[in-house]
């Protein structure tokens, strides 16, 4: 894969050398191209010696255009990543700016393009720069990221540009030309999968038998149908997919919580996670010892994720499971109703189906419309779920 790198001028740039290495690990040839902010942050000799290329940053560099022209650069391309990408070059970028070299190409490639922003949290909330990203997001381009957590500003929060390693998977499983057959092309899907825990103790826990396996299924098929798929994960014993991002949760309101930074980035939500309704209110601090014949367990209400999302003033699509032991088109028709659902995916759960298995039976309902799925391994299901979903996306 040709992977052409565009550096725009944060202080991430200086992230990028382990980025070329990352990409070339996976096989990628890597050509850089750095506007002239991002020289300020890293040098040309690094960024050189680990991709093996000359690096290009000027339009007007008779010589470098002479040996490879900024349109051929554009044609070179299988995938155009720009990492990391400020406020500075998604402004340009969604205005359609071709004022060097970095813009120019991305104006002339057919390549999927993809950013990594990275800049100050209170610069990634600005609504001016949040309305750059949705542009660009409408457009196609892929956006990764940001992560959250400590920033080189010495403050936290949302504006991290990705883990290098995170975005070299990311990119590598970009289809090529995945407009052209991919129903989830240019989406951004966000699900959670597998169980929570909810501490009782040091030592102990409550949670239940979802092995995630559904909820993984589900997000290597949309993976398939091109969207950039982040998963949110409860403790399980699966690998996600190479090209999945993935945070790793225990409890419920760590579900909640890290579904909320990334729920503005999504497009389609999907809650396969089995999420605890409940949690014991006071968690001992040590080891609870067994003093007593019989002892009970205060609990308390856990956030429900599905119905917040649900609630948000122009949130993604969202799709919720509904896990029954009987009267399923009932029950799953009325979390359809109460929670504000577009879509519903209900499974027979207990002895000899549903949990930690390979199969799955489904029926799926959303407003005026119903389809049942047969037993089928949860691989297969899994891809008929996400196409049904994507044309319902595609239709509301
Ligand atoms: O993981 P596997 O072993 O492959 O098993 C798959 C599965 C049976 C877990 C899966 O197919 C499934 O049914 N997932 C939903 C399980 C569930 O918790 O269902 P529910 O009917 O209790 O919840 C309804 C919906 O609300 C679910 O989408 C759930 O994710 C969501 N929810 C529930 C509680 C809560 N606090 N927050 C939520 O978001």
């Amino acid at each position: 894969m040709n992977v052409l790198l565009g550096i725009s001028g944060g202080i991430a740039a200086y992230k990028t050398p382990e980025l070329v290495r990352r990409l070339r690990e996976r096989g990628a040839e890597v050509q850089i191209v750095m506007t002239s902010s991002a020289e300020e942050f890293v040098t040309e000799t690094a960024l050189q010696a680990v991709s093996g290329r000359p690096i290009r940053s000027n339009l007007w560099d008779k010589e470098a255009e002479a040996a490879m022209s900024h349109i051929e650069l554009a044609r070179w391309a299988d995938v155009l990543l720009i990492a990391p990408a400020t406020a500075e070059i998604m402004a340009r970028l969604a205005s359609g700016a071709a004022s060097d070299l970095l813009t120019t190409i991305c104006l002339a490639t057919r390549a999927p393009i993809a950013i990594a922003p990275a800049m100050n949290h209170v610069m990634w909330a600005n609504p001016a720069v949040q309305k750059n990203r949705e542009t660009l997001a409408e457009r196609g381009i892929h956006i990764l990221g940001p992560d959250s957590g400590s920033q080189a500003c010495g403050e936290t929060g949302e504006g991290r540009m990705l883990d290098p390693d995170e975005i070299a998977a990311i990119v590598s499983g970009l289809q090529v030309d995945a407009g052209a057959t991919a129903l989830l092309a240019c989406k951004t899907v966000l699900i959670t999968a597998g169980p929570t825990r909810e501490p009782i103790d040091p030592v102990r826990f409550i949670t239940n038998r979802s092995s995630g396996k559904m909820g993984y299924a589900i997000a290597a098929a949309a993976q398939q149908q091109g969207a950039q798929v982040v998963l949110i994960s409860g403790p399980v014993a699966i690998t996600a997919p190479r090209g999945v991002i993935v945070h790793e949760v225990q409890t419920a309101q760590e579900m909640y919580d890290t579904t909320h930074v990334h729920i503005r980035n999504a497009d389609i939500f999907i809650a396969t996670a089995a999420v605890a309704d409940y949690r014991p209110v006071a968690v001992a601090a040590h080891k609870i010892k067994k003093n007593e014949q019989s002892m009970s367990i205060e609990l308390v209400r856990t956030p429900d994720i599905l119905t917040s999302v649900a609630a948000l003033e122009s949130g993604p699509f969202t799709v919720g499971f509904a896990a029954e032991t009987e009267n399923l088109r009932e029950y799953a028709l009325g979390k359809l109703r109460r929670k504000n659902l577009d879509m519903i995916v209900a499974n027979l759960v207990g002895a000899g189906c549903g949990f930690d298995r390979d199969d799955n039976a489904v029926e799926v309902f959303w407003q005026g419309g119903e389809q049942a799925f047969a037993t089928d391994s949860k691989v297969e299901l899994a891809r008929r779920i996400v196409k049904l979903v994507a044309e319902r996306c595609a239709i509301t």
